[in-house]
């Protein structure tokens, strides 16, 4: 393998680094722009993301539940980063972990970051906002490994509606723009002041979610995310994802969207869990995720 351009790509999708190499369409000035082609696996892979979840066509699962450990927990040395595609949060406290549902490891939070509009869609409905805390699996000792593994890593999408009521978690994220929005902050932390805890990102629901076997949304697109998108969607306003259209990726000029355009499934199999209405009789049943790139397997060859 070409470890080192390889490495290279990596660094530059996990925000690490600005590099001016790839860009969202400017939406604001033409609605009909063209997605531009970001090179690599993100022309030429098979397993990519963002799909639309559709629950007419997904496998309904039944998995032991999901375990967050800690995410409630008040996050003291959290820091913000304008990085010049996303507004993302580093440095959560430690033992931040995942476990559970179909997942055969425990998956330690890395950083959140967020899209405007969502990058997913559900039943083809595109959303204003979308979260993604991004998990690496313990066995890997860092980002860059774990993503070229299968398992590698995890995101928990959760998505954002229109309401009238603002969103107090959003809202404190919002709380720190000002200081990472100009492009002369590109690449520069500030401490995030306010207190936040993860929990207070996620829906009341988490046992309800569409799961898939995808990939990085951004470059190098790598193809080693097991996706969980939250089914129950929270409430934002409009003004609240504005503010994050003032972010600067360019000198003077704004980041009106950062979100991919929807890729083809390729006979992929999404399964809609539902783990908090489960009966009785499927108390013991349990699936890895294993099962679904079985099912995906079959999937294949059952269509070729
Ligand atoms: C990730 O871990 C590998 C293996 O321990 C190491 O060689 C590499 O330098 C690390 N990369 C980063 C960015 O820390
Ligand atoms: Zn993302």
């Amino acid at each position: 393998m070409h470890f080192v351009t390889f490495s290279i790509l990596v660094c530059c999708s996990l925000g690490l680094s600005w590099a001016a190499g790839w860009n969202y369409p400017d939406l604001e000035n033409n609605k009909d722009a063209p997605f531009p082609s970001w090179g690599g696996l993100c022309d030429s892979g098979k397993r990519q993301s963002p799909i639309n979840l559709e629950a007419k066509w997904a496998l309904k699962g039944k998995f032991d539940k999901l375990k967050f450990k800690n995410y409630d927990d008040e996050q003291k040395n959290l820091d913000m980063v304008n990085n010049g595609h996303s507004v993302q949060m580093n440095h959560f406290n430690d033992d931040m972990v995942l476990q559970g549902g179909g997942l055969g490891h425990e998956y330690e939070l890395e950083q959140i970051h967020l899209h405007w509009w969502s990058e997913h869609t559900i039943n083809s409905v595109r959303y204003p906002l979308e979260v993604h805390m991004v998990h690496r699996n313990r066995l890997y000792p860092n980002m860059t490994v774990a993503t070229s593994f299968k398992d590698g890593i995890v995101v928990v999408g959760v998505l954002f509606h229109v309401s009238n009521s603002p969103n107090a978690a959003i809202g404190s994220i919002i709380k720190n723009l000002d200081d990472v929005q100009a492009y002369s902050r590109v690449n520069k932390p500030v401490t995030v002041a306010n207190s936040l805890a993860v929990s207070d990102l996620m829906p009341q629901t988490l046992g309800s979610y569409y799961t898939y076997a995808g990939s990085l949304t951004t470059p190098s697109c790598a193809e080693s995310v097991i996706w969980i998108v939250l089914t129950e969607t929270l409430p934002v306003t409009l003004e609240q994802v504005n503010e994050f259209k003032k972010i600067e990726y360019s000198s003077g000029k704004q980041l009106y969207n950062n979100y991919r355009f929807l890729q083809t499934i390729n006979n992929r199999v999404v399964v809609l869990v539902d783990s908090d209405h489960r009966t009785g009789g499927a108390a013991g049943r349990t699936a890895s995720f294993g099962l679904i790139l079985l099912l995906a397997m079959a999937a294949q060859k059952l269509f070729l």
